[in-house]
């Protein structure tokens, strides 16, 4: 039912394009023969897609500038305007302005709007980075409830949570004062935001989560399953897409896609640039996403490589005259000529690839846990690693003695008894099997004061 939302921006941009005579469902069954569009917003809503750009409303002023956007786009992101720097520049003073012009010039030309972002690390107010705990837990909320009803009605979908996930081999989260506030920071962000604005979609957006093997990728993946699991609101995973010579475009990328949207989410492609705009690589992301049915549109982080945030790179589909580079060509020809699945998605779910595929002899090499422990006045997140000796394991429990007064709140990836004193703490179904040598990792949050936790393990 909530899918009707982007039918609908798909259609009514379909109407815009004049290709009116489709009929509207036919947008989205996969083989409508296509009709060529000439635009990279028609074309995209001949396959029941939409093709967006970042905004900066600062060059709506520039004609050069509106031209190309008011020509191609069809859904549009604010590069910075609905950031939270943007929109609460002094605690419970809300400014929108800037927004509400991006947002006005958009849907008065048929766009649709995607919001970015409610919650993030970076791009805080001031008066927020210096927050924490409680406070800053209630700030965020009060923010997300405010700018979500500010605009409720106006934006298709939310980026209500930004780039949680921390670079690197972990797999767990950034650390950060929202996250230092408890791990389910963000789910409280999500049901704020279904609560303020229940017809928008609602997505966790981050970058560097196009490669499926990477460890970012999965904890991302296992965060939404765990969501689904429990009736998290969440509807759409965006990934950013900046791929560059550090972080290139990889073939497993539609994998990524199509294992995502197995897990009944929706996903898009939210800040697509590529060093160097590369037309095959264009045409690969293209193809990807058409190939997976509930990849439902594209938005490319600006217009001209002159309003890229990495102009250096121009990895954009516009030069800096506004003329059509050969990326936006293969990116036309990769809308016009692709076939999409027919509804409801047949992209069957890949499994995550860090599982052994064997079960060791129980105990073989044993296991050690390390704390990782973030305090704040008067509680506290643990982080737990579990690694695996020289032989995988199938399965752990650990054991943590907590000082008197600390009591755990809540607890993430991990079975939990006790609260208090001695906790025990078994896998979960997902993440007993550890190779040798790798690691996996769960979380609590406690009230009171940590101190020095030594964690025992033992393998099985
Ligand atoms: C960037 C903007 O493009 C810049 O203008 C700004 O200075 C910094 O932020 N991930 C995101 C986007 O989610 O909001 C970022 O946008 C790029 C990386």
């Amino acid at each position: 039912m909530r899918s009707t939302r982007w039918k609908a921006a798909s259609r009514a941009a379909l109407a815009l394009a004049g290709a009116g005579a489709l009929a509207a469902g036919m947008a989205l069954t996969a083989t409508a023969p296509a009709a060529a569009g000439t635009t990279l917003g028609a074309s995209a809503a001949e396959k029941g897609r939409y093709f967006g750009t970042a905004v900066a409303g600062f060059k709506l002023s520039d004609s050069a500038y509106t031209t190309i956007l008011n020509r191609e786009f069809n859904m549009v992101t604010a590069e910075n305007e609905m950031k939270m720097n943007a929109t609460e520049p002094q605690q419970n003073q809300f400014s929108y302005g800037a927004a509400d012009q991006i947002v006005n010039h958009a849907r008065s030309r048929g766009m649709s709007v995607r919001g970015h972002t409610l919650a993030w690390h970076s791009q805080q107010p001031g008066w927020m980075e210096s927050m924490s705990g409680s406070a800053l837990r209630q700030a965020m909320l009060n923010h997300v409830t405010q700018v979500a009803t500010h605009f409720r009605g106006q934006v298709v979908a939310w980026d209500v949570v930004n780039e949680a996930f921390a670079d690197g081999s972990s797999g767990g989260r950034r650390d950060s004062n929202l996250q230092r506030t408890g791990n389910d920071w963000i789910e409280a962000a999500f049901r704020a935001a279904r609560a303020a604005d229940p017809g928008a979609k609602l997505c966790y957006n981050d970058y560097n989560t196009d490669n499926w093997t990477h460890a970012k990728t999965q904890g991302v993946y296992n965060m939404v399953r765990d969501f689904k699991a429990r009736g998290v609101p969440i509807d759409c995973v965006g990934f950013q897409s900046h791929f560059n010579n550090e972080s290139p475009y990889v073939s497993n990328y539609r994998t990524t896609l199509s294992s995502f949207a197995a897990l009944g989410v929706d996903v898009q492609i939210t800040e697509l640039d590529i060093q160097g705009a590369s037309a095959n690589t264009y045409r690969s992301v293209v193809e990807d996403c058409l190939a997976v049915a509930r990849c439902n549109g594209i938005t490319v982080w600006g217009i001209r490589d002159s309003d890229s945030w990495r102009a250096s790179q121009t990895p954009l589909l516009f030069n800096n005259n506004g003329s059509k580079k050969p990326a936006y060509d293969a990116v036309l020809a990769a809308l016009n000529n692709g076939t999409t699945p027919t509804d409801p998605p047949t992209d069957p779910p890949t499994d995550p690839p860090t599982d052994p595929p064997t079960t060791p002899p129980p105990g073989s090499g044993g296991c050690t846990a390390t704390v990782s422990v973030n305090q704040w006045t008067g509680g506290f997140v643990a982080t737990v690693k579990v690694t695996a000796g020289s032989s995988a394991i199938s399965g752990w429990t650990i054991g943590i003695g907590l000082p008197s007064g600390a009591t755990v709140t809540n607890a993430w990836n991990a079975n939990r008894s006790g609260n208090t004193g001695t906790t025990n703490w078994t896998n979960v179904a997902y993440n007993g099997r550890v190779g040798a040598g790798q690691s996996t990792e769960y979380g609590f949050q406690a009230n009171g004061t940590a101190g020095s936790l030594s964690p025992t393990c033992s393998a099985s």
